[in-house]
């Protein structure tokens, strides 16, 4: 059996109604804006139940005119979990920021609130909180953290469409919530895309405009912006992979559940913490083991692909400064990523479990 880590081509659940769609836009030619574009900004805030959507070219962008927007001074500093993708830190770098890199819980991987209160000074302007793997991070208390200093919240929700904390989907909880729609995403496009949402009217006119060289309509500019705007075509495609996506997080954490079932005392392995009370949308299984690279190398052998999120902790990247990180030194090392999506059948996730479990029997005899 070949296991892949993720089967972009299959992963078009609705193929022919996207077509179909697509057929539709070409002959009309329509391919900036319109119609699709802010029907999927509704559909996307009711989703997230924000007040306000404003859809953009990618979830870096998303980050880098969220973080704009809260107008910070010069020389203010922005915390952000070491254990994340670049463009987190980008966004800070970019905005003519300091990222301040912060440890994480070696439990679920979300920022560490201890090391957190810690690298809060007089310069911390905001907090990015990343909902890394689709685990909501422990927003009531970073929260908490930062209200009582007037520190401003961003939530990079890129690997979290569907998380919840309680009933609350993220990306409201703090001041902005970016997403990407990235097709290896949970909710991906055809290509590149990425929303800002907020409950705020000054952010959201803010964003509106920045995204589209500083203008809401033709000639109206008001200050110097870019061009990032999700594409109609890739925006009609989200609308459509929108409506079914509860079924993509009900499938995720079924096959999240067999792995932690299977995979709960085995080798050195050790297993995400779950908060029952909030809704994890799986975007990563990962696992971790001091015997990472001859386990991926096993499962190859067996035809299973995983990958690693991420192999380096930020603070490695030499070019963004030195930060004390304790936990999650190393963590690169440790980390994998096991297969997980809506189109890999239990039979497939149930050859993975079997060939962890004979990898450590047989070849660690642990
Ligand atoms: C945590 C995180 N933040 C930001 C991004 C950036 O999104 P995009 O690739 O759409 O620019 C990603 C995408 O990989 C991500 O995983």
């Amino acid at each position: 059996m070949k296991v892949k880590f993720t089967n972009l081509f299959q992963l078009i659940s609705d193929k022919p109604k996207i077509i179909k769609k697509i057929n539709y836009l070409i002959k009309n030619s329509k391919f900036v804006g319109g119609k699709e574009v802010e029907d999927f900004e509704k559909n996307f805030s009711n989703f997230v139940k924000a007040k306000y959507c404003v859809s953009v070219a990618n979830g870096t962008d998303a980050l880098e005119i969220a973080i704009a927007s809260l107008n910070l001074k010069e020389n203010k500093e922005v915390i952000l979990p070491v254990n994340t993708w670049i463009s987190t830190a980008e966004a800070i770098v970019s905005n003519g920021l300091k990222p301040i890199f912060c440890d994480v819980n070696l439990s679920d991987y979300s920022i560490c609130t201890e090391d957190l209160k810690k690298k809060i000074n007089k310069k911390t302007g905001a907090i990015i909180a990343v909902h890394l793997y689709g685990n909501p991070s422990n927003l009531k208390e970073i929260k908490k953290i930062a209200k009582k200093k007037n520190i401003k919240i961003v939530e990079d929700c890129a690997q979290a469409h569907g998380s919840k904390i309680g009933k609350d989907h993220v990306g409201i909880f703090g001041d902005i919530g970016t997403f990407s729609f990235f097709p290896g995403k949970n909710l991906g496009g055809f290509g590149d895309g990425g929303a800002i949402l907020t409950n705020s009217k000054e952010i959201y006119e803010y964003a509106l405009r920045a995204r589209n060289h500083g203008a809401k309509i033709k000639y109206d500019h008001k200050f110097s912006g870019r061009n990032s705007r999700l594409d109609t075509i890739n925006a009609a495609v989200l609308n459509i992979k929108l409506k079914k996506y509860s079924n993509v997080i009900k499938t995720r954490n079924k096959i999240a559940n067999v792995y932690f079932k299977h995979l709960k005392n085995v080798g050195d392995i050790k297993l995400f913490k779950l908060n029952k009370k909030n809704t994890h949308s799986f975007h990563q299984f990962v696992i971790r083991t001091k015997y990472r690279n001859k386990l991926a190398q096993s499962l190859i052998k067996n035809n299973i692909q995983t990958m690693i999120h991420y192999p380096y902790m930020l603070n490695e990247l030499k070019f963004f400064g030195k930060h004390k990180i304790v936990n999650a030194k190393n963590l690169g090392k440790k980390i994998l990523s096991l297969p997980i999506s809506e189109e890999h059948s239990l039979k497939e996730i149930n050859y993975v479990v079997k060939k962890v479990k004979t990898f450590f029997k047989k070849e660690i005899k642990y």
